[in-house]
């Protein structure tokens, strides 16, 4: 029986619950010094001056760094700029512009933290201010096109969209506009640097390893093999975590200059600032359709807003290019500048905003056609990805909307807004479609077979604390025929082989079939051993013969006469057998379009007169290959529903529009979910085999699991008031008239 599926707890979750699993800050170095950065208070302009005397003359002190002191980098600090999986510009202390409240203009570092904080709050700073633009609102009146949207091209035409709106029988248009959201995991940003002569390592909370080493080391014009990134754990990345930001370097910097290993950790505050934020959308949505809900023309227009240093864009009209057929459609994304912080990648960037306004824009449309909402989804179902015209690797969403319907009791849904009541409490039941694409890359493991019959395997692939480790350690048994307790899997370490950013719902799907195919060929070294040994109960048979299970060897027709790994390992020399592949996508990534799909379901109440909204129950049904692990996978789905419940009622930063400090940074006031907010949330995963994907037939779950539950939430809330609600987050004044 596999072990791979099975519903196996965290490898390593005793060591989490005891504390013994070390996370970055938390690594103790010799003689560690520690760093607390400063930051801008205003939005925009110059810094005129710097006084930092009183500051170096505190207890402990041993560095202050600002632009007029900061060693200057290869190409400005800006030699980085431009790799994927983004061109980061960082705010290095390389000038004295500064374009956005919160930006790093100093570093100083002591001998313990509180010291460092002390100093830090002892420097004197004088700016030159300019006028700011922090109104997206008014910053959306001059837009530009980003050259492209994830490798894919900014804007789309196919068919023609006005003739469609013409032959329409319904049509819906309409704004869906979506804010400024900062990631909170619950481990901050932290680094550990520091130099052994030449040689750099660092200690770093990230979702991609391989990515520091090579954004640090062209930031500061070194090798990259002279820099060693290492990442056991991460409380959390979600996106933030996916790019290296200012203080990685800046803590590098600072340990080169202080001769110490420099300890610098971020503050909750400090999450609100130069680390990434999901930035504000608007959304321009038309649908219309025929009277048998066949759609005849979507219009999906994004707009969203970046920095003043680099574009980035919430690729959120992508969704729509795929999700259902449409003969006639056009997206189209823009840009629009604030003096704010760069945005970054957050939980589904692009499905989590853009599958709100196509799925809250359908919803309304089945109500103008009084067409169930699901079944208008069955009449454009896409049979082939409308965009490539590809055909899918796997698609079951059809089976989705029925389990999902099905299990959540979607038949005894009354159409009426308002027509549902538990007492006085209205009732909302609404829907939505999820999607996210089914990604793969090129990933790397080495597995060692110990004379000891344990495993050893490693791949440099990070674990945001989804459960990566405890699926790997599952493949691997598997593909070695070991126990579970006999196999130890690594990773977060430059030092292992190469695996990819853990971003983009990629891990499982890319490193997975690296780690069972180099567990395969260990364990085909050792079977070779065995057939060439005359001692061994194998010998002179062939390789398919051979069983190996529980982690002893034996001839398939004769299993009663076997031998342990140890002693077979031991009788031939006694050395570890090793086996390292990389493995990559073949033919089926360009032939097939990859896709997840899935179907949400959310049961709101409402208070009639107060307009608080309660989620009491969501149901949530997805086609995502094989699950991995039924346990970790379930949660990870889960945790994305919790999260879009904070996007679709909490989470929203406000933006002081005269400092540009986020005015609610901190977790007392930036709402997110707490378990009180939470009911019931049931997930189903739908039988599905993608052999198309990988080996293993399993698709990233990642980011899937928040798309569509805004929409989802925003149609109930609609079922249950008779309010449509199109800006996020739906919080009590919206609902109430
Ligand atoms: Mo994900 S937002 O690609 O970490």
């Amino acid at each position: 029986m596999s072990i791979t599926g099975q519903a196996i707890d965290r490898t390593d979750g005793r060591r989490k619950v005891t504390g013994t699993a070390h996370y970055s800050a938390e690594h103790s170095l010799p003689r560690m010094a520690h760093a607390v950065m400063v930051q801008s208070t205003i939005a925009n302009g110059r810094i005129a001056m710097i006084e930092t005397a009183a500051a170096s003359g505190m207890p402990g002190v041993l560095l202050v760094m600002t632009h007029l002191t900061a060693p200057t980098l290869p190409a400005g600090g800006k030699a980085a700029a431009g790799n994927p999986p983004a061109g980061r510009i960082l705010n290095l202390l390389q000038d004295e512009r500064v374009h956005y409240n919160n930006q790093p203009v100093a570093l100083v570092v002591a001998d313990t933290l509180e010291h460092a904080q002390a100093a830090a709050s002892r420097l004197r700073i004088e700016y030159r201010q300019e006028a700011a633009q922090l109104d997206f609102a008014s910053a959306r009146m001059s837009t530009y096109p980003p050259e492209k949207v994830k490798n894919e091209e900014a804007d789309t035409c196919r068919g023609d969209v006005e003739s469609g709106e013409r032959n329409a029988a319904a049509r819906v248009e309409a704004v869906y506009t979506t804010p400024i959201e900062h990631h909170n995991p619950m481990e901050p940003h932290a680094t550990i640097a520091a130099w052994d002569g030449a040689h750099l390592t660092l200690y770093d909370s990230t979702q991609y390893v391989a990515g520091v080493r090579t954004t640090v080391a062209k930031t500061l014009g070194m090798p990259p093999d002279k820099v060693r990134v290492i990442c056991p754990y991460v409380g959390g990345g979600f996106g933030c975590k996916g790019s290296v930001w200012s203080h990685v370097v800046l803590a590098a910097i600072a340990a080169r200059e202080v001769g110490r290993p420099v300890k610098l950790v971020l503050d909750r505050q400090q999450m609100f600032g130069p680390v990434g934020h999901r930035p504000n959308t608007e959304q321009h949505f038309l649908v219309a359709a025929g009277l048998d809900g066949k759609f005849t023309a979507m219009r999906h227009s994004v707009t969203a807003s970046t920095s003043f240093m680099e574009d980035w864009i919430e690729p959120s009209a992508l969704t729509t290019r795929m999700l259902y057929e449409c003969p006639n459609q056009q997206t189209s994304h823009r840009l629009a500048k604030l003096n704010v912080a760069t945005p970054t990648f957050m939980r589904a960037p692009g499905e989590a905003t853009g599958t709100f306004a196509l799925e809250s824009a359908i919803d309304e449309l089945a109500y103008a056609l009084q067409m169930d909402p699901i079944g208008l989804r069955l009449q454009n179902y896409a049979e082939q990805d409308p965009q490539s015209g590809k055909p899918w690797s796997s698609k079951s969403l059809r089976e989705c909307y029925r389990t999902g319907a099905e299990r959540f009791g979607w038949a005894r849904r009354t159409p009426q807004p308002r027509s549902m009541r538990k007492g006085d409490t209205l009732v909302g039941l609404g829907m939505a479609t999820a999607t996210y694409p089914a990604n793969r890359s090129k990933a790397a493991a080495r597995a060692t077979i110990l004379p000891d019959g344990t495993a050893m395997v490693c791949s440099g692939s990070q674990d945001l604390g989804t459960g990566t480790c405890t699926i790997m350690t599952q493949v691997a048994a598997d593909a070695l025929g070991l126990p579970l307790d006999k196999v130890r899997f690594e990773l977060g370490d430059t030092d292992f082989p190469p695996a990819p950013v853990s971003g983009g719902s990629q891990s499982a799907a890319s490193v997975a079939p690296a780690v069972q195919a180099a567990a395969t060929a260990a364990r085909l070294k050792l079977v070779r051993m065995a057939l060439a040994d005359p001692a061994s109960p194998v010998s002179g048979a062939s390789t398919e013969d051979v069983v190996i299970e529980n982690g002893w060897l034996a001839r398939r027709a004769d299993p009663q006469r076997r031998e342990s790994i140890a002693t077979l390992i031991a009788r031939n020399g006694g050395q570890p057998i090793e086996a390292f592949m990389e493995t990559e996508p073949g033919e089926e990534k360009e032939k097939y379009a990859h896709h997840g799909f899935g179907a949400v379901f959310a049961e709101v109440h409402v208070d009639p007169d107060l307009g608080t909204i309660r989620v009491e129950r969501v149901v949530a049904s997805y086609g995502i290959g094989r699950l991995l692990n039924r346990k970790t996978g379930h949660s990870q789905l889960m945790g994305g529903i919790v999260w879009g419940v904070g996007l679709a009622l909490f989470e929203q930063t406000e933006i002081d529009l005269r400092y540009g400090r986020a005015v609610n940074g901190n977790l007392a006031e930036y709402h997110v979910p707490v378990n009180a907010d939470i009911g019931s949330i049931e997930i189903i995963v739908v039988d599905e085999d993608d052999p198309r994907i990988n080996s293993l037939g399993a698709k990233g779950i990642g980011e899937i699991g928040i798309t569509g539950v805004g929409a989802a939430i925003a149609n109930a809330v609609y079922h249950a008031t008779g309010k449509r609600v199109r800006d996020l987050p739906i919080t009590l004044d919206k609902v109430m008239d």
